[in-house]
């Protein structure tokens, strides 16, 4: 506030001090020019109090100016009427009219800055603070329509809808301008609009004992249908009445973190105010904020039209006295020309003797100091977890916390506000500080262990946690942010038989490589959950009705299906791929064909009569073996032959074979296309039935996990079978991913271990030797820890639920999961599309022309060595001769 004052003595100083110089055509200065105000008291409006209050304001002009405008002069313009020119040498204007007027009378003289003082009826909507003075003129014990007015200008209330609950301390008429107070529109300090509400009203019935009572508001509670209506309620009512509301709203369940309670009470006053005893009625998570009646009573507060036209007209004075006071005692210290350069506007001088004013008014005012009204609010949330150690301390200690916790220790109501006529509401805090400011920076104790990919928690020796990172502190991090609170992590020691590996890194801190179960929560974490000792345990843990006792599970997470481990299918070798078109049984009988055939055909040929009648040679051509043998072969490949047979009975035979060749030879080809285009793959195993079905390889999975307990106790037949056959181990080690590899063994796990298996394996081997099953099966959900009943829960949930909703869950989820690489292609599809034909494929046929040549060379070489033969045998038969 000083420095306000000083600033503008300030600026007043400046600009007085340079006034003979200026050059200020747009308003006359103070020293040159006397201050001029308009006075207003619309005839109309005041209709028959006018010529009182015309001859009242005179005369408290008179000895104003007497006593107190010691220097200078006020030029007093007198109206009786509101539609008047404001002329621009006004300095301010004082007006007595009606609501509308006065706004009217606001817009008229806004453009020329002046100072606007305004005494009006009630209920109607302040102008801006900054630019204005004005005071509702109200009855005593009728200020709250513009109590609730100007709390809803002030943006106090963020509703859109309010439920309001009333008792009889109130009459119709003022419920009405209550209501009509909150449903309507009109502009707020910086000109917005201020929506209207929908409000829903319901009346509080006086019966004459305390038990109907209760009974009517539980039942009136009850029926509520806070789903259409909202769960914003604005409760006028006695302090009795409200203890009751309060205890049964409790009960009900009615207030929580998302409902909002504006409880305002008038049967209170300056003396007697004790609404901290209700404060036991206040609970964790609430959203409970009182406006009540702090009126002074006595002989000292002084009320009426007059009082307050008195007190206005010389706070202005004495403001406007003051500033040229100041102007001369600080005239002619600043150089003219320094004037001209910071020159300040009229709107300067007018904030000026505002505030001027504001301050005097506060000061010394008697008329509007009586009527008070305090706002406070409960500050509860995150309050009751103490977090006291997180060591294994006797359990004497905690039963002492549970019984001091029922008290409401560390529950505090905190001033937020205060209203007075002339300065409408004054928050210094927000009204309902948890849904504007969440938790209000609170700090907690957060508990967690090392378990990546979920908590990632580096730690030293003493058990300091050093850097965190990870799916859940990423999250945990994000709801920081959302609901303002700071958190301390702290270290649960985990009982682990594992052998757990540190790796240390340069600031001596350490991370675990280790690779633990979610169905486990460690016996720490449960008691201090169950103890009420912290807010939420950011462990990733498997949803589990064993722990609900006990605790309360937030939304899943994640939801991580199982999947197994399988040795990647090999493609089927394609060395004999030419074979591959017919079955084996068809390329016999082909090859029998082959040997029948020569002999019939040459037989027939030769029993022919056909040859004999035309007398034809019957030694050459398809009479011999040999050349039938190779005319069969020919025919076959579709080489055709040198001979022919001339009778119709050859002809026949071989025509049938042409007719049989060309069916084999087509079917062959357009198989063999098939074959190349689609390589065969070894059967997979691709389903816990065809798993259970197969008997070839065994399987294995770890203990503890929640789809051994799921199938230990199911009575699906194919799990129980999973279960007789599977085996049980700690953790995978490298003897059961080498057994998994050569496809002996099958291990099942999350999909995203194995993938991470899978990545592991890659890196060492370079080369992708597994495969996951198709089908996933069982889901597990993986969910954060909060103490049981916990009033946050929804709260928490919600905000899970938007991260959900804004994808941020499923991103952290990838960061956190293995890279993507060649092995994580699923294998069933491997290259199906544009298969090119490699040399792995053809090796089948060159082998086939390698023996070819083979067998070409061989017989090379025993017609060589039977010709030597022959011509040795020759020269010895002809040796002797010789001799
Ligand atoms: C200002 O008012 C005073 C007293 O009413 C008067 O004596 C003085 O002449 C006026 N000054 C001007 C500049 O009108
Ligand atoms: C506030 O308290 C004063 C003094 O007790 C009383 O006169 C006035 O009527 C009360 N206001 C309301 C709105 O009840
Ligand atoms: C307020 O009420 C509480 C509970 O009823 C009581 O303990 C306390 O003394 C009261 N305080 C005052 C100032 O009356
Ligand atoms: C006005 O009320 C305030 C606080 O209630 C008090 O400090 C001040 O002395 C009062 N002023 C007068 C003139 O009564
Ligand atoms: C968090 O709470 C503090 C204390 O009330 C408040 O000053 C701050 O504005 C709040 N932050 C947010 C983002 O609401
Ligand atoms: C662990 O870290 C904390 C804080 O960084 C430090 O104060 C403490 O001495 C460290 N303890 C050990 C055993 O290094
Ligand atoms: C721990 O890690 C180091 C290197 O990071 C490795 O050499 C060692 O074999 C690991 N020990 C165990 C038990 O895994
Ligand atoms: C070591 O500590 C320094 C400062 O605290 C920090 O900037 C740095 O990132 C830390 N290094 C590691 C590997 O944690
Ligand atoms: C929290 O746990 C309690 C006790 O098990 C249970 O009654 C309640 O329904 C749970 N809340 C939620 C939201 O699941």
């Amino acid at each position: 506030m000083f420095f306000v004052k000083f600033s503008v003595l300030l600026t007043l100083f400046i600009w007085c001090s340079c006034f003979s110089r200026c050059s200020c055509d747009d308003f006359p200065s103070l020293l040159t020019a006397n201050a001029s105000i308009a006075i207003i008291l619309d005839r109309e409006y005041l209709d028959n109090q006018y010529d009182d209050v015309l001859k009242e304001v005179k005369i408290i002009i008179e000895k104003i100016l007497r006593e107190d405008l010691k220097n200078g002069g006020l030029v007093v313009l007198y109206y009786s009427w509101t539609k008047i020119n404001l002329r621009k040498d006004f300095t301010a204007v004082f007006s007595i009219t009606s609501c509308d007027n006065t706004w009217e009378i606001y817009r008229d003289s806004r453009p020329e800055n002046l100072l606007m003082i305004a005494v009006t009826e009630p209920d109607c909507p302040r102008l801006p603070y900054n630019e204005a003075i004005m005071i509702p003129m109200m009855k005593p014990g009728e200020e709250l329509p513009q109590v609730i007015l100007d709390s809803k200008a002030q943006h106090s209330v963020s509703w859109k809808s309010s439920v309001l609950l009333y008792d009889n301390t109130f009459d119709r008429d003022m419920i009405s301008r209550c209501v009509i107070a909150l449903s309507r529109d009109f502009p707020d300090e910086s000109g917005n609009l201020v929506k209207p509400l929908s409000v829903s009203i319901y009346r509080m019935k006086e019966t004459a004992h305390e038990w109907d009572r209760r009974k009517f508001i539980r039942n009136l509670l009850k029926a509520l249908p806070t789903k259409f209506i909202g769960r914003n309620f604005m409760v006028l009512v006695t302090t009795q009445l409200m203890q009751s509301i309060m205890e049964i709203a409790r009960d009900l369940k009615m207030v929580d973190t998302f409902s909002q309670w504006l409880y305002v009470v008038s049967d209170t006053n300056y003396i007697n105010n004790n609404i901290s005893a209700i404060m036991p009625l206040i609970d964790e998570g609430n959203n409970i904020a009182f406006i009540y009646n702090f009126t002074k009573f006595g002989e000292e507060c002084a009320t009426g039209l007059n009082c307050h036209a008195g007190e206005l007209l010389r706070a202005f004075v004495l403001g406007l006295s003051k500033a040229i006071r100041e102007e001369q005692g600080i005239y002619g210290l600043i150089s003219d020309e320094e004037w001209e350069v910071i020159r300040p506007s009229k709107k300067e001088r007018r904030d000026g003797i505002l505030n001027f004013m504001l301050e005097i008014l506060r000061d010394t005012s008697k008329c509007s100091n009586c009527t008070t009204w305090k706002v406070e609010t409960a500050d509860v949330w995150g309050d009751r977890y103490e977090f006291t150690s997180f060591t294994d301390e006797t359990s004497m200690q905690s039963t002492t916390r549970k019984t001091a916790k029922t008290s409401s220790i560390g529950f505090k109501l905190i001033n937020a506000g205060y209203w007075k006529p002339f300065d409408g509401l004054k928050m210094t805090d927000a009204l309902f500080p948890h849904i504007s400011h969440g938790f209000r920076g609170k700090t907690f104790h957060i508990i967690t262990y090392h378990n990546p990919p979920w908590q990632i928690v580096s730690s030293n020796e003493s058990g300091i946690v050093g850097e965190a990172s990870g799916v859940i502190m990423d999250i945990l991090s994000e709801l920081s942010k959302k609901l303002n609170f700071t958190y301390v992590l702290h270290l649960a020691k985990i009982s682990t038989n594992l052998n757990v590996n540190m790796t240390d890194d340069v600031n001596g801190t350490m991370t675990k490589d280790i690779h633990l179960l979610t169905t486990d929560i460690p016996s720490e974490v449960l008691n201090l959950l169950a103890d009420n000792q912290i807010i939420l345990g950011a462990v990733a843990s498997t949803v589990n009705e064993r722990y609900k006792r006990l605790i309360n599970f937030s939304v899943p997470i994640s939801i991580q299906p199982y999947s197994f481990l399988v040795a990647k299918p090999k493609e089927i070798s394609r060395i004999y791929l030419f074979t591959a078109p017919f079955t084996n049984g068809t390329w016999l009988c082909l090859a029998a064909l082959i040997v029948i055939l020569p002999p019939i055909l040459c037989l027939v040929n030769r029993l022919s009569p056909f040859y004999e009648f035309h007398g034809r040679r019957k030694k050459l051509g398809l009479f011999k073996i040999d050349n039938c043998f190779w005319y069969i072969y020919g025919a076959l490949l579709q080489q055709g032959g040198l001979y022919l047979p001339h009778a119709d009975s050859g002809r026949i035979i071989i025509g049938a074979w042409w007719l049989i060749v060309i069916v084999l030879v087509t079917t062959y080809c357009g198989n063999l296309v098939a074959f190349l285009t689609f390589p065969k793959i070894d059967i997979q195993i691709k389903t816990v039935s065809q798993l259970v079905a197969s008997g070839s390889v065994s399987w294995g999975l770890r203990s503890g996990t929640y789809l051994e307990e799921y199938i230990r106790d199911t009575d699906l037949a194919k799990y129980e079978k999973l279960f007789k056959g599977a085996s049980f181990y700690l953790d995978e080690n490298d003897d059961i991913i080498d057994a998994v590899r050569h496809g002996r063994h099958i291990y099942i796990d999350w999909k995203s271990n194995l993938l991470s298996i899978m990545r592991r394996e890659f890196l060492k081997s370079d080369s992708c030797d597994f495969a996951l099953s198709t089908e996933d099966f069982m889901e597990e959900q993986i969910s954060m820890l909060m103490p049981m009943n916990s009033p946050y829960l929804e709260l928490f949930n919600l905000e899970i639920t938007r991260l959900h909703q804004m994808g941020l869950i499923d991103r952290w989820m990838k960061e956190y999961s293995p890279k993507r690489d060649r092995c994580s292609k699923q294998s069933s599809v491997i290259e199906v599309i544009n298969h090119i034909v490699s040399l792995d494929d053809m090796q089948g046929s060159f082998l086939v022309l390698l023996l070819g040549f083979g067998g070409g060379f061989f017989f090379f070489f025993c017609e060589c060595i039977l010709r030597y033969y022959y011509k040795r045998k020759e020269r010895e038969i002809i040796k002797p001769f010789v001799e």
